[in-house]
C-alpha cells in the first residue's frame, strides 16, 4: 500500500511575541524565525519520520528549495511536486508565551494544482492505497472525488475548515480528521458533542477521529467508538500539533496496526512535537515516539 499525500507546502514566518496581537495594536515582535511549514508538507514529515513510504503531490514557488530539501531529508518521496513561476505559498504565524499561535495563510503555488495535475499524478496509484488530504490547495473537491473513483483510501484532514471546505462531498471521504471546531462547521451544529452523531447520520460510512485537545481524542464509526488519550508536555509552540497527529496516525493505519494504537501513536508524537518551536522542525522521529510511550503521562480526563 503506497501513500499519497497531496498537500500545501509553505514557507513559515513565525514570530515570537508577549501575546497575539489585538485588533489595531502593533507590538514588537521578539524573534522571527523561517520555517518549512503547510499542513501538507508537515503531515508528509511526519509520515516519513514515522517511517512510511509517502509520495507529496503538490506545487511550490522557485523560492520552495527548502521545502523540496525539507520533504526529501525525511524519507518522503517529491516526484509530484512541480516546481512553478508563481511564489510558494507561505504563512505568517504568530506564538505567544504559553506556546499558543495565531496563523495567517497565503497560497501562493498551492492554489494552482489543476485537475489534469491531479489526473497525472492519481494514475500513478492504484485501488488500497492511502490518499492524504487536507485544506490548502486548489481543486480539492475533484481531488477526492477523483481519488475516491479510484478505490483509494479518502483521508482528509479538514484543516483549515473554511467555507470551501462544505463543497467536498464528504459520502466520498473515508477517515475524517477534525478538532471540534471543524467539526461543529462541517457538522453544521453548535455543541461538540453534536457534531459527531450529526455527521454519522448523514454519512454512516465515515470513520471519524474528533481531537478533544488535553482531553485527548474520540474515533467514531458506525460500529465502534475508541477514546484516546493526550499526553502532558510543557508547551513551547503548538504549531503543527495536529499535523504531526494525522501524519504518525496515518503511518500507523497504513502498517495495519489497530485503530487504538494508531491514536496513541498520533497523540504521542503530537504532544512531542509541541515542546518544539517550529512547524515540520517540532514532527518528532519514530523513535523518539517510541521512547515517549513508557515516558510521557496521559492527562487523566474528569
Ligand atoms: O498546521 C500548521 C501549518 O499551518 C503551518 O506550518 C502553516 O504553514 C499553516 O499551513
Amino acid at each position: 500500500m503506497k501513500i499519497l499525500n497531496f498537500g500545501s507546502c509553505n514557507i513559515d514566518y513565525v514570530y515570537a511575541l508577549p501575546h497575539i496581537v489585538a485588533p489595531g495594536e502593533t507590538i514588537s515582535s521578539l524573534s522571527l524565525s523561517t520555517f518549512p511549514g503547510g499542513k501538507g508538507l508537515n503531515q508528509s514529515v511526519a509520515l516519513g519520520r514515522a517511517g512510511a513510504m509517502v509520495y507529496h503531490a503538490g506545487c511550490v514557488g522557485h523560492d520552495g528549495q527548502l521545502l523540496l530539501d525539507t520533504l526529501s531529508e525525511s524519507g518522503v518521496n517529491i516526484d509530484y511536486i512541480q516546481t512553478l513561476d508563481t511564489p510558494s505559498g507561505h504563512a505568517i504565524i504568530q506564538v505567544d508565551e504559553k506556546g499558543e499561535n495565531s496563523i495567517i495563510i497565503h497560497g501562493g503555488a498551492n492554489q494552482s494544482i489543476t485537475p489534469s495535475m491531479i489526473d497525472d499524478v492519481l494514475s500513478c496509484f492504484e485501488e488500497g492505497d492511502i490518499l492524504l488530504l487536507q485544506n490548502e490547495i486548489s481543486e480539492l473537491p475533484y481531488l477526492v472525488s477523483r481519488g475516491k473513483a479510484k478505490g483509494m483510501i479518502v483521508v482528509w484532514n479538514v484543516a483549515p475548515v473554511t467555507e470551501s471546505a462544505r463543497l467536498v462531498d464528504l459520502s466520498k471521504v473515508d477517515i475524517l480528521l477534525c478538532n471540534q471546531s471543524e467539526g461543529m462547521a462541517l457538522a453544521d451544529v453548535s455543541t461538540p458533542q453534536d457534531s459527531i452523531p450529526a455527521l454519522l447520520q448523514r454519512y454512516p460510512n465515515l470513520r471519524i477521529v474528533l481531537t478533544l485537545g488535553k482531553a485527548g481524542g474520540i474515533y467514531q464509526d458506525s460500529t465502534q467508538s475508541v477514546p484516546y488519550p493526550a499526553y502532558q508536555v510543557t508547551p513551547v509552540d503548538t504549531t503543527a500539533a495536529g499535523d504531526t497527529f494525522a501524519g504518525y496516525f496515518v503511518a500507523a493505519l497504513a502498517e495495519g496496526k489497530p485503530i487504538k494504537e494508531c491514536l496513541i501513536w498520533g497523540a504521542l508524537a503530537s504532544a512531542l512535537s509541541v515542546t518544539k518551536a517550529g512547524a515540520s522542525c517540532s514532527v518528532p522521529t519514530k523513535e523518539e515516539v517510541e521512547t515517549a510511550l513508557h515516558t510521557l503521562t496521559p492527562y487523566t480526563v474528569s
